[in-house]
């Protein structure tokens, strides 16, 4: 196989779990293992802990962010949290249009491409999540799904913004199910992702942009779905919340 030209990136979505305790307990019991690994390793951690890891894995090579992101700069929004804010506190990247917020919090791609555009206007690297329903998949529109999120959500993203971007592929009816996507599968839909980008934002960008699949991902599939040419790293929930297990995917890579 040829030698990856890019490190792999795993990212752990503790969406809403860890106290601030929690997730220090679990950084320092981390970090051993993301020193000595190939891939980079990072958390999606709930904003309460953003700082405290933040601080806590600073001089680790563990990336810390935020699981969303407000589309707006400031102002009268009771309860959201800016782009500035996440940044002051220490995250590094935030995942954008995970399919929970997209489900449970109506969040319209309009909405997914400012907050995209909010984080870059700081410096900060968003992880776009895109993916298809079961319905969709099984309609025949999986394709048609994934290239309108593709687009709306870097709609105005430049061809260099994009190559230092993350996308998650992470299929709707594979989440929280124990039913990830197979290898192949999965390969199938980042190489159209990716012919996507060279569409659309040329060879560079699609070269420099890593794509991550997400959904079930665990200790007995990772390696399989990490062998894939054009898998780039994994998004991880359930499998993240125990350290141990997060450690297994980790060392797959
Ligand atoms: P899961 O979640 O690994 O628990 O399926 C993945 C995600 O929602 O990012």
């Amino acid at each position: 196989m040829k030698a990856r030209s890019k490190a792999q990136v795993i990212i752990g979505n503790w969406k809403m779990n860890k106290t601030i305790a929690e997730a220090k307990a679990f950084v320092a019991g981390l970090e051993p293992v993301a020193a000595k690994c190939s891939a980079v390793v990072g958390l999606a951690v709930p904003f309460t802990a953003l700082s405290a890891v933040a601080a806590e894995a600073h001089r680790s090579k563990i990336l810390v962010g935020a699981q969303n992101v407000s589309e707006a700069d400031n102002g009268a929004l009771t309860g959201e949290i800016s782009s500035r804010m996440i940044k002051d506190a220490g995250a590094a990247f935030a995942l954008v249009g995970h399919s929970e917020r997209r489900r449970d919090f109506h969040e319209q791609d309009v909405q997914v491409n400012l907050k995209v555009k909010r984080l870059l206007a700081v410096g900060l690297r968003p992880v776009l999540c895109i993916g298809e329903t079961l319905a969709q998949r099984e309609s025949g529109a999986a394709h048609e799904v994934l290239a309108k999120q593709l687009h709306a959500g870097l709609n105005g993203v430049t061809a260099e913004q994009v190559a230092g971007m993350i996308i998650a592929y992470e299929p709707v009816w594979a989440i929280g199910t124990s039913k990830a996507a197979t290898p192949a599968d999965v390969q199938e839909a980042h190489a159209f992702i990716r012919s996507e980008i060279v569409a659309g934002w040329g060879k560079e960008a699609a070269d420099g942009v890593v794509l991550q699949y997400g959904g079930s991902v665990a200790p007995h599939n990772a390696a399989g779905l990490l062998s894939q040419p054009d898998v780039d790293g994994l998004l991880v929930g359930g499998a993240s919340l125990s350290l141990e297990s997060f450690i297994e995917i980790v060392e797959k890579n």
